[in-house]
């Protein structure tokens, strides 16, 4: 079985089997309806980055070219070490980060004007705490835009699974998956 330094490096340089097709579609509306202007003046954090090759990073810089910082968490600390070592735009930090770990959190409470977040939400175990957490990394008068599913069989299913001790020992990291709309 390959390690999990082996297995994030091949998630990234592998082409993605298919990204997020709302992704886009979400960053013009939160654009749109909240009136985020150029947000040279902010810093916007994408929890659950995910893998670099999903681009919402980069849909993110395109829509928003003068962003002041974005940084970009996920809790794969093995994928977050992997992408540390690559090319990477200057605006963009990738940094380890649970949405459901206070601790993992401390060094961004209170600075951040903008949260975003693309199909991570539905993925978590205790939402209440990590909305919380969004609230505690948020500035006074700061704004989150969380994309995820409210209710899904499939991604029931698979969160059940995966948090199943009996069955979790089968998924390991080269084992992604990822939505489209449909
Ligand atoms: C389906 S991917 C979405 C990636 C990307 N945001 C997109 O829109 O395509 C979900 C990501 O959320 C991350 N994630 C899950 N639980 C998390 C948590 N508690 N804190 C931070 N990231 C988490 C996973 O590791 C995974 O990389």
């Amino acid at each position: 079985m390959a390690s999990e330094a082996e297995a994030a490096a091949a998630a990234v340089a592998s082409p993605p089997l298919c990204a997020s097709t709302d992704a886009k579609s979400f960053l013009e509306l939160i654009s749109s309806k909240f009136e985020w202007g150029d947000l040279s003046d902010d810093i916007v954090m994408d929890i659950g980055c995910g893998n670099p090759k999903i681009k919402f990073c980069d849909l993110l810089l395109g829509l928003f070219p003068k962003v002041k910082k974005v940084i970009a968490i996920d809790k794969k600390s093995h994928l977050i070490a992997y992408i540390k070592c690559g090319k990477k735009d200057p605006k963009i930090d990738f940094e380890y980060g649970d949405i459901e770990d206070r601790s993992t959190l401390e060094n961004w409470e209170g600075k951040i004007s903008k949260v975003v977040s693309s199909h991570c939400f539905h993925q978590l175990k205790d939402h209440e705490l990590a909305f919380k957490n969004v609230y505690n990394l948020l500035k006074p008068g700061g704004e989150a835009a969380l994309l995820f599913c409210l209710q899904s069989g499939y991604v029931g299913w698979h969160v059940d699974l995966v948090n199943d001790p009996k069955w979790n020992r089968y998924y390991n990291a080269s084992i992604h998956l990822w939505f489209i709309q449909i």
